[in-house]
């Protein structure tokens, strides 16, 4: 097309703009997976959560994860674009009629240095397969159920403490978040807030649900009231002496984890100090595990 024919282009839209331009920058192709974001909050230079639409086929089990992402920039010689996914745990419960993601920034991660970006309207990405091991499915039955979170890998609790199942199943759930800073714990400590007062919750599960949540927030690297990495304060029995409880054992406790890598394997061996056993979907056991997003 001749560009030189088209007239005055002051009053085109940017859509049109975008249509009209030629290759290699094409309009970004309709994907059939992209939802609506929302909602966006910021809590910290370094965490973010939003919220987007619900593709109406999409059923998961609390603590699954699945792909979201954007389309990937163009490639310099063929002007192709391809997504650019990872997989993030949803932090919404199984009801919500939204989806609800919880992320960390990274300045030069290929993907959340955009996605940090986004603001309600915005379309992301979002393959409807959700799969994932931090699900009731992959524990056998007990009495008490351990979160045990660092950072962003509170997202899949998220979910989890939403879940009328979790509170069916268990007579006490703990969750554990460490952070670096206070203002990391924002997220994790509104969320136990909101649950502890909501009438729909209390009316799908029972009243009184709610004293069963314990919640044992820590910082490492600002002053709060409980200072340390949770697999330090579980080594000296910190935490069993503040909760009031013995430590875990394979007959009552249950475990699942989810935070960064290192965080993990500490923790992974702990479990197993304790007697636990690693599950999973097709083998139930006493605890599972679960890398949470990093880039
Ligand atoms: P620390 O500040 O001592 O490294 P990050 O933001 O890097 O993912 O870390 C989140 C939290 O997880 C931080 O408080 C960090 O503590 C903690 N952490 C990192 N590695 C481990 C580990 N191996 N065991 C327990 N906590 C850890």
């Amino acid at each position: 097309m001749d560009m030189s024919e088209q007239g005055p282009v002051k009053d085109m839209t940017a859509q049109t703009r975008t249509e009209m331009a030629p290759a290699p920058a094409r309009a970004t192709p309709t994907l059939p997976d992209t939802q609506t974001v929302t909602e966006v909050e910021h809590y910290t230079d370094r965490l973010f959560r939003f919220r987007c639409t619900r593709p109406a086929s999409l059923r998961f089990r609390s603590g699954e994860f699945v792909m979201i992402g954007l389309m990937g920039e163009p490639d310099p010689v063929t002007g192709k674009q391809k997504p650019l996914l990872r997989a993030y745990s949803i932090a919404s419960p199984s009801w919500d009629d939204e989806l609800e993601f919880y992320s960390i920034k990274v300045p030069d991660g290929a993907l959340t240095s955009r996605l940090q970006h986004i603001v309600p309207g915005d379309e992301i990405i979002l393959r409807p397969k959700p799969v994932g091991t931090l699900v009731h499915d992959a524990l056998l039955p007990g009495k008490r159920i351990w979160f045990f979170a660092t950072g962003t890998g509170i997202a899949p609790f998220a979910s989890l403490l939403r879940d009328p199942q979790t509170y069916a199943d268990y007579d006490e759930i703990i969750l554990t978040h460490t952070c670096r800073e206070v203002g990391e714990l924002a997220y994790g400590a509104k969320l136990i807030e909101d649950i502890k007062a909501d009438d729909l919750l209390a009316e799908l599960i029972g009243e009184g649900f709610a004293d069963k949540l314990r919640y044992y927030p820590t910082t490492t690297r600002e002053q709060s009231p409980k200072m340390g990495r949770i697999t330090d304060l579980m080594r000296s029995g910190e935490v069993f002496a503040d909760l009031c409880v013995a430590p875990l054992c394979p007959e009552s406790d249950r475990a699942m984890v989810c935070g960064n890598l290192a965080f993990n394997l500490e923790i992974k061996e702990m479990l197993e100090g304790y007697g636990l056993s690693e599950g999973a979907n097709s083998q139930p056991a006493e605890y599972v595990v679960e890398k949470a997003f990093l880039d």
